[in-house]
């Protein structure tokens, strides 16, 4: 098929719901995926913070064939050996004792949602109000969306479940006062991804914390995006020294095969009651086969450690855009970066630009170019980013 054909069946049959970039992509080899002119681009955007061990991964690869041909997918009302080998795992590698599989970020979320709710219930008879943050994403469902911060979008979708409120972005005065007695529960995240790589300060998240422990309010972190060693730790939320009651993943979780989880504590965990949630797919063979091989390699392989440190030499390398006078900030932690432009230059044209010269970037909320490589991306592809970067910027003439 040729690119025209490819675009114009995308553009006349799917909904029209994304903008694509001009290009399809047909493979990927190592950090690398290729179009179908056969041009290779280093990828920066991993599927989106998803395909952490990059494309054809040996190991990972044999692990998911293998599997495919034993069993892809047994439903829920059956054990499998798959599935409890690596719920062991995961639960040994978090330390939260429960977990729901499911297939994606926005159905981990709309677990913890209603995981809450179901505890509000048993613990209080009622419904409680979920506080959640300015610049938030939470996902595309109904509930996920209104935990969302886009009004726009609220507006459209409107009418919306009720029982969500949400604070100001890093500031905790604003934080304790919308923390009243009717608020159950906290759902964040530690860096707004889709916000423009946007991180909470330490004093905020420690301080938020602190005050929900305080009033016996949930502390939820939505980790579908920082999760799975994207910055530095296999959870963000070790980055604060807190333990939240329940978190979400999904992305990276099983390294590009749909997938999504929530943790939780035991006691937040076993609220809910047979038959109140559920899913088809939701932790099937093949992604937990998938699923484990992630874990296995980030925790026994050593690829945790080492994403650790080339997320500092890709951090180092950034700093330095700062002496651009358009560039108006360079922010994130480990492998998940952004730099943000001022308002004259557009972070889509640097994306553009970068594309080009064979780099693939893409731009999150705030003007920001967002940078979330796999995390076996190595220091040498890091530099040519930086210089392709680089020269773009050294040929950019702005005044902001
Ligand atoms: C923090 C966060 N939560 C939830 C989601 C939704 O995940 P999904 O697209 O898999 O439903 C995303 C997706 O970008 C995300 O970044």
């Amino acid at each position: 098929m040729n690119f025209k054909k490819i675009k114009d069946a995308a553009n006349v049959h799917y909904m029209p719901v994304f903008s694509r970039d001009e290009i399809s992509i047909e493979r990927g080899e190592g950090n690398c995926v290729y179009d179908s002119f056969g041009n290779k681009y280093v990828d920066f955007v991993a599927g989106i913070a998803t395909n952490i061990l990059g494309y054809g991964h040996k190991e990972y690869t044999e692990a998911v064939c293998e599997q495919v041909k034993k069993l892809m997918h047994i439903s829920n009302h059956y054990y499998s050996s798959v599935q409890s080998r690596y719920i062991n795992k995961l639960c040994e590698a978090s330390g939260f004792p429960r977990v729901f599989l499911c297939n994606s970020g926005a159905e981990a979320n709309e677990c913890a949602i209603k995981l809450a709710r179901r505890y509000f219930k048993n613990t209080h008879g009622k419904n409680m109000t979920i506080l959640t943050s300015e610049g938030a994403f939470h996902g595309r469902t109904l509930a996920t969306l209104t935990a969302t911060g886009n009004a726009a979008q609220h507006e459209v979708y409107s009418p919306l479940p009720d029982g969500f409120a949400s604070f100001k972005y890093n500031d905790l005065e604003d934080f304790q006062s919308k923390l009243t007695d009717d608020v159950g529960a906290v759902f964040m995240e530690t860096i707004q991804g889709e916000c423009g790589v946007r991180p909470f300060d330490n004093d905020f998240l420690v301080g938020a914390y602190a005050l929900c422990k305080s009033k016996g309010v949930l502390f939820i972190v939505d980790e579908v995006q920082t999760g799975m060693g994207r910055t530095g730790k296999l959870f963000s939320f070790e980055h604060f020294g807190i333990k939240p009651d329940v978190i979400t993943l999904a992305k990276a979780i099983a390294g590009g095969i749909p997938m999504g989880a929530c943790l939780a504590s035991e006691e937040v965990g076993t609220a809910f009651k047979l038959g109140d949630h559920g899913s088809t797919f939701g932790g099937n063979a093949l992604a937990c086969a998938a699923a484990n091989k992630v874990l296995e390699i980030l925790l026994d392989g050593e690829l945790l450690e080492r994403s650790a440190a080339v997320g500092e030499y890709l951090g180092n390398k950034l700093a330095h855009f700062r002496k651009y006078n358009f560039i108006k900030d360079v922010r994130g932690k480990g492998l998940m970066r952004g730099i943000q432009l001022c308002d004259k230059v557009a972070a889509s044209e640097f994306e553009r630009q970068l594309r080009e010269r064979g780099f693939l970037v893409n731009v999150a909320g705030n003007n920001t170019i967002r940078l979330v490589p796999p995390l076996t991306i190595t220091t040498e592809e890091i530099d040519g980013l930086v210089a392709a970067l680089d020269d773009i910027c050294a040929s950019t003439c702005v005044m902001c």
